[in-house]
């Protein structure tokens, strides 16, 4: 999908539909005085039909007076409960009924609302454009035929200087947008062909094209370097496990360097401890957070953020056989540190505390974020649409709270106290990747064990095991990967 810009007349955008937004207050008011300004003139023109302007309300008219003969309105609601998120769901509204009506072009005017900066307006209706427009239709073969894609959004402004001072953040809010979808097809592509090696060879790509420094840690490097957790967990599977480095220096004048890890299991069987049915069939997404660490690492260099970053993958598949490690096993850590295996099926907290001591050591990060569908739990928690955070560093878990709010990609931060760190020590190695609590607070358990690898560095954990991949369609996000943390990260970078 192309987005374009103009300030032309609304009536004079050739496209096969214009999408109108109006508040309950304004349709109304504009009912009973007419019309005073062109806008008026178009919103006059649902007079007398049931279209009210409230909130998830929408109406096709069709017109001879503009050039796109479709107009399609969408209500904002009351003026007092207006959000961002309003707009985006107002903005994805519309982007759906353009899609039922089989069209490709449509113009959207982007409306101006008290209290709301114009840019963050556009912000708003650029990613939405572009997530919204996303489906994951490569196995389809008959819906190919039947359906156009939409081929361009062209969003218009009323006045040609709003589009100077929206325009640089409309582009990257685009960008931001097309990396969470590439993100998005990453974790929803089939788990055979999404292995391990792939996204060693996708990093890769990525490396070469922003020309950006990497190291590949193969299977025999894993073992000769002593990655003793990474190589255990990836011991079963026909792919061989990787350990994935890329940096993006974008602030030479900076010794700061963020740390960003994704967990990258290919697919979570659960390992000797297999999952069973009902649990196994969506874990194929279980490397959502490198997929979203690409994504991240993607969005910087194309942003030029000024900003120094390393990306940090482990990923392999937790799988069975007779190479599989074993619940009983003790493991040694890169760190040096012993585990003892409890339970095979929690496995992603060891392959990051591995990625985690590896960057330590040879890339001596400042800070580190990491990004991991790491438990059940944390949808027990907090259900679908928050991720939870756990983070020693209250400017970290501020910076990060408040680029949820902002991207709606919210989250919510859970304690991490000293008995919750006592639950994850063990008697006969140094500690185990089950807490002696079993599942209770599963998720602080799961990030109690990891804080054992970050040597005091500030560090966030984002558990986004009930976030990344959805059952169905939530607000604006789709059923199956929703990239979700990309526009989270991104901003929390930006500003902070
Ligand atoms: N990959 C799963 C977590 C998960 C669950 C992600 C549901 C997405 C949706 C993780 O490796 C796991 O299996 N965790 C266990 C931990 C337990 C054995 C301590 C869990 O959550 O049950
Ligand atoms: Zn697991
Ligand atoms: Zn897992």
């Amino acid at each position: 999908m192309n987005l374009l810009i103009t300030s032309q007349g609304i009536e004079t955008v050739q496209a096969d539909a214009v999408i109108f937004f109006a508040g309950e207050e304004y349709v109304a008011e504009v009912g009973s005085r007419g019309p005073s300004s062109h806008a008026d003139k178009v919103l006059v023109q649902v007079a007398g039909t049931d279209f009210k302007g409230e909130n998830g309300q929408s109406i096709v008219l069709y017109s001879k007076d503009i050039a796109a003969s479709r107009m399609i309105f969408v209500g904002l609601g009351k003026q007092k409960d207006m959000t961002l998120e309003r707009i985006r769901k107002a903005a994805h509204l519309g982007l759906q009924r353009v899609k039922s009506l089989n069209l490709e072009t449509f113009g959207i005017s982007v409306p101006t609302i008290e209290g709301i900066p114009d840019s963050d307006i556009s912000v708003a209706m650029t990613e939405t454009l572009v997530l919204g427009n996303y489906s994951f239709n490569k196995y389809k073969t008959e819906d190919k035929e039947k359906r156009k894609e939409v081929k361009d959004a062209i969003l218009v402004y009323p006045f040609g200087d709003m589009i100077d001072d929206v325009q640089g953040d409309v582009a990257a809010a685009e960008i931001i947008a097309n990396n969470t979808n590439f993100v998005r097809d990453l974790v929803n592509e089939n788990s055979d062909v999404m292995h391990s090696v792939r996204i060693a060879e996708i990093a890769e790509t990525i490396a070469n094209k922003y020309n950006l420094k990497r190291k590949i840690l193969a299977e025999n490097d894993i073992k000769a370097e002593g990655l003793g957790l990474l190589h255990a967990v990836g011991k079963g599977a026909a792919h061989p496990p990787r350990l994935i480095l890329m940096e993006y220096d974008g602030d030479p004048t900076s010794n700061e360097k963020i740390a960003v890890v994704g967990k990258g299991i290919t697919y979570d069987s659960g390992g000797l401890n297999l999952k069973p049915t009902g649990y196994c069939e969506t874990m194929k997404s279980d490397m959502a957070g490198a997929a979203t660490v690409l994504g991240i690492i993607r969005t910087a260099a194309e942003l030029k953020l000024r900003k120094n970053l390393i990306a940090v993958i482990p990923t392999c598949e937790n799988s069975i056989g007779p190479n599989a490690y074993k619940p009983g096993d003790v493991v040694t850590s890169y760190s040096g540190k012993t585990v003892f295996i409890g339970n095979t099926d929690a496995e992603g907290r060891l392959v990051l505390a591995d990625g985690i001591s590896y960057v330590i050591k040879n890339l001596k990060p400042t800070k580190i974020i990491d990004l991991a569908t790491l438990t059940g739990a944390v949808r027990v928690a907090l259900g679908d649409y928050i991720a939870g955070l756990i983070t020693n560093d209250d400017a970290m878990a501020k910076g990060l709270s408040d680029a949820g709010e902002k991207t709606y990609e919210r989250v919510w931060r859970l304690p991490l106290f000293e008995e919750q760190k006592e639950d994850i020590k063990n008697d006969v190695a140094d500690l185990a990747n089950m807490s002696k609590e079993d599942r209770a607070a599963g998720t602080i358990a799961g990030a109690a064990f990891l804080e054992e690898f970050t040597e005091g560095l500030p560090w966030a954990h984002l558990d986004i095991a009930a976030t990344a991949f959805y059952d169905k369609p939530r607000g604006i996000q789709p059923k199956g990967a929703t990239g979700f943390g990309v526009r989270l990260v991104a901003e929390f970078l930006r500003n902070n």
